[in-house]
């Protein structure tokens, strides 16, 4: 807060007296929540208030006015929003915030709850823009390298819808932490040492060297991560809006690759399937995978672009089933037909489950079910494909998604079903027949109670004379596990 109205309380008969706030420019998120405290401690009604932003800009900086005493409670989801509007674009939204606070206190307590109410709705929207912009930010800005004295440093241009620097910076922090990088904005600058975040002036786009050495290699990535097969560039568009793309190396190869799609898709179709090559997890593909999704649909758009780590697969195959479902079930990775049709569970394993399932009395449509490994890994003999085994390293590096996904999902109890799902789940190889049954995957903080069963291809590949036990047995978990799915559901 700079230069502000340090409200004297109004003179007994003149009535409402006419406050002028001014905040600094962009997100001041301290000065308004000290300035909404002083306000509601003086009984300042929204109406006799005007927002303003100084005029001499002391961004980054400026003396702050000490800070008011009083404490000001405001309901949770007051409280929450407030960080998530303050960074936008519109003028009105320290009066919206503002107003928002006095009704909350003023016999509105549940305001949030109104999602009708026309200033909860605008206030709703504002921060979804805001997480749309963060969305962005995250996702699009690119640092280019620049050698000077100091050595080697990174620094990216990026131009924001909103005034989000601050917010966004912290996510640079942790994912970024061991480089020297700027972020230049035209509204100012994040600086990381590698040990402090600083800010700083605005910087201009030509600060920003036009290529480096790692220009190249987010454009390979791009390009042989292109599947002609399913491009579509309308959501595309909409996915990467166009404003950004001259900031991103990798998007030079678009109009050429879009030109060409149907030529290699006919060329997909036609070739004769490969043996794979392998290949370790490039940085870019790490870099791309560390986004930070605030949807399961987002969370799948991340999966589905995504080179599967061993090339080869048609597709991602996503979980299927709603998010809050009670039950998820966890299985290895898809087999060819999963893969083929980008589905989960459809093959002959997959209809084994959903018969025991059925047997046991669980709602396959209701239940979540997904892989530890999103992707086919084979060997082909002949032409058939035959599923391979994820290797340990595989499974850690689709850790990242399935943990999301049952962020998302938030079941009440996750069923293993077989070793690599009990890998993917607690980092550890664990004896399926040593931890059958109820099992706490500690990695997950007790969000969910766990179960370990076999893995329904474990019986199909059992000798004819002990399949019929081993099924029972199977059937048996199951009825365990939708016992318990019940009674955590109640
Ligand atoms: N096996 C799995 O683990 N998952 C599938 O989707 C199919 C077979």
């Amino acid at each position: 807060m700079g230069e502000r109205d340090l409200l004297p309380p109004p003179s007994a008969g003149e009535g409402i007296a006419a406050h002028t706030i001014l905040l600094r420019p962009g997100a001041d998120l301290t000065g308004f929540r000290d300035a909404a405290r002083r306000l509601v401690a003086h009984g300042v009604p929204p109406g006799a208030v005007t927002w303003g932003i100084e005029s001499a800009p002391s961004l980054f900086g400026g003396g702050a006015a000490p800070a008011s005493e009083t404490p000001l409670v405001l309901p949770r989801a007051v409280a929450a929003l407030i960080p998530g509007v303050v960074p936008h674009r519109d003028p009105e939204r320290y009066g919206l915030l503002y107003t928002l606070i006095w009704r909350s206190l003023h016999g509105e307590r549940h305001l949030m709850e109104v999602a009708s109410d026309p200033l909860v709705h605008r206030l709703y929207r504002m921060s979804k823009a805001i997480g749309r912009d963060l969305h962005k930010m995250h996702a699009f800005l690119r640092f280019r390298r620049v050698e000077g004295g100091e050595g080697e440093r990174y620094v990216a241009w990026f131009e924001p819808d909103h005034h989000i620097l601050e917010a966004a910076a912290p996510f640079f922090v942790r994912r970024f932490a061991g480089m020297a990088w700027t972020i230049l904005t035209p509204e100012g600058r994040a600086v990381w040492d590698g040990t402090t975040l600083t800010y700083g002036p605005p910087g201009s786009r030509t600060d920003v060297p036009e290529g480096d050495g790692f220009e190249a290699g987010w454009q390979t990535y791009y390009e042989t991560t292109f599947n002609p097969a399913r491009v579509n560039p309308k959501a595309m568009k909409a996915e990467m809006p166009k404003k950004y793309w001259h900031n991103m190396p990798e998007t030079a190869s678009i109009p050429a690759l879009l030109r060409g799609a149907a030529d290699r898709t006919a060329q997909m179709i036609e070739r004769e399937p490969t043996v794979p090559a392998r290949r370790e997890p490039a940085r870019a593909v790490a870099a791309m995978a560390d986004q930070d999704p605030k949807t399961l649909a987002e969370l799948n758009a991340i999966i589905r672009r995504t080179e599967p780590l061993v090339p080869g697969a048609t597709q991602a195959v996503l979980g299927e089933g709603s998010v809050g479902a009670t039950l998820a079930f966890v299985g290895e990775q898809p087999g060819d037909q999963e893969d083929l049709k980008g589905r989960p569970f459809i093959g002959p394993a997959g209809q084994l489950l959903s018969r025991a399932m059925a047997e046991a009395g669980i709602d396959r449509e209701a239940s979540y079910l997904t892989n530890a490994v999103k992707h086919f890994k084979f060997t082909l003999r002949g032409k058939r494909r035959i599923h391979e085994k994820p290797t340990a390293g595989e499974v850690s590096h689709y850790r990242w998604w399935l943990d999301r996904e049952l962020e998302f999902v938030a079941p009440k109890l996750v069923v293993a079903l077989g070793a690599t799902a009990v890998l993917a789940l607690t980092g550890k190889s664990i004896p399926i027949t040593r931890a059958r049954g109820p099992f706490r995957f500690d990695r997950h903080d007790d969000r969910f109670q766990g179960f370990i069963t076999v893995h329904p291809s474990y019986l199909l590949r059992l000798p004819d004379e002990a399949k019929e036990e081993a099924y029972a047995a199977f059937v048996d978990d199951l009825k365990r596990i939708a016992a318990l799915g019940a009674e955590l559901a109640a």
